[in-house]
């Protein structure tokens, strides 16, 4: 029965590559990878309005019943935790007492209970705490901080769309660099280099359409997959900037079509900070429409770490690449 489901020939995900140029003789891309396209796109990405919304980390990772979640966020202290009905509560992670940190506190049947002096918070206003707005994508959680984001105020953040709750595999990989959410969206906004800074990861990359700046604002790029030695998948994909510090990677054709990865960049320092410090986080929601992919699902706790290890792989380089990034722009050494 192998092969074959429901009378229809099943058709292996993989091609095998055949042998191609080594890397050094693939196509230069920097003659198309022109500076002045990429900051022009960066330009336009910062212009777009965030509604002051910012990504703190994965649904998952505020767990209901367990310890709060802290996270600092352009310098401000956050503290997030789940109701006792699952419900998402945050606001600021200073105790309005004496200060103690909340994220080292206790969640006790939804509320947060300061560790210091038994301070109780269950999320609406109390001893002059007031709490965020927050929202819980199913995937991701975002907290609005209007005193950071300094924009107009959105009811909801700008969540990109995705392939349908529960029909997709998710995971999520969180990294922090020396840089700002700038150099991240830059380097995201340069799909050239994938070929030849991460030939591990991705093979036989053209970027059929460059971004215009008009409706359609989007890189579309034919690549490859590497799977392992010459096992590729070969995907088109288009890469969007929706806002200031979001990079969206959507498969248009090919296996797992209308999955998605999106890379946020979130400041964790204030602005102008001498050190800037930012968190990628970076969520994959996988989606396939093979029969198997039911199975996927099934094995997702196991597919997790796989999905973010190979996303850990490619942003140990990229991050490398942002930091330098900000330290070429902060000592005017920048290109251009
Ligand atoms: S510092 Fe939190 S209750 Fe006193
Ligand atoms: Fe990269």
């Amino acid at each position: 029965m192998s092969g074959r489901r429901g009378g229809e020939r099943w058709s292996p995900p993989l091609r095998r590559r055949r042998p191609g140029p080594d890397w050094a003789a693939q196509t230069p891309t920097w003659r198309q990878a022109r500076p002045a396209l990429i900051a022009d796109a960066l330009k336009r990405a910062s212009a777009r309005p965030s509604g002051n919304w910012f990504v703190v980390g994965a649904s998952r990772d505020v767990r209901a019943g367990g310890r709060p979640f802290g996270r600092t966020v352009g310098g401000v202290e956050v503290v997030l935790w789940r109701s006792a009905d699952g419900g998402l509560r945050a606001g600021p992670g200073i105790c309005p007492h004496l200060g103690a940190p909340l994220r080292d506190s206790r969640v006790v049947c939804g509320t947060l209970v300061c560790h210091w002096h038994g301070l109780a918070l269950d999320g609406s206003p109390s001893a002059g705490w007031r709490p965020f707005p927050v929202h819980d994508d199913g995937v991701l959680v975002w907290v609005r901080l209007d005193e950071v984001g300094g924009e107009e105020p959105g009811e909801r953040p700008a969540v990109p769309a995705r392939p349908a709750t529960g029909r997709g595999v998710d995971a999520v990989f969180t990294t922090v660099g020396r840089c700002e959410p700038q150099d991240v969206v830059a380097n995201r906004l340069d799909p050239w280099h994938g070929s030849w800074f991460h030939p591990y990861s991705f093979v036989d990359l053209t970027v059929v359409r460059e971004p215009t700046g008009g409706e359609d604002d989007a890189f579309v790029v034919d690549v490859s997959f590497r799977v392992a030695g010459r096992l590729v998948v070969p995907v088109r994909a288009e890469f969007t900037a929706p806002g200031p510090r979001t990079v969206v990677m959507r498969i248009t054709d090919g296996e797992g079509a209308t999955s998605v990865v999106e890379t946020h960049a979130t400041p964790l320092t204030g602005r102008d900070h001498a050190r800037p410090r930012t968190a990628v986080v970076e969520a994959v929601v996988a989606f396939s429409d093979r029969p198997g992919f039911a199975l996927a699902r099934a094995a997702a706790p196991v597919l997790r770490p796989l999905m973010r290890r190979t996303a850990g792989r490619l942003w140990h380089d990229d991050l490398a690449y942002a930091e330098r990034r900000w330290t070429l722009r902060s000592t005017g050494r920048f290109p251009g």
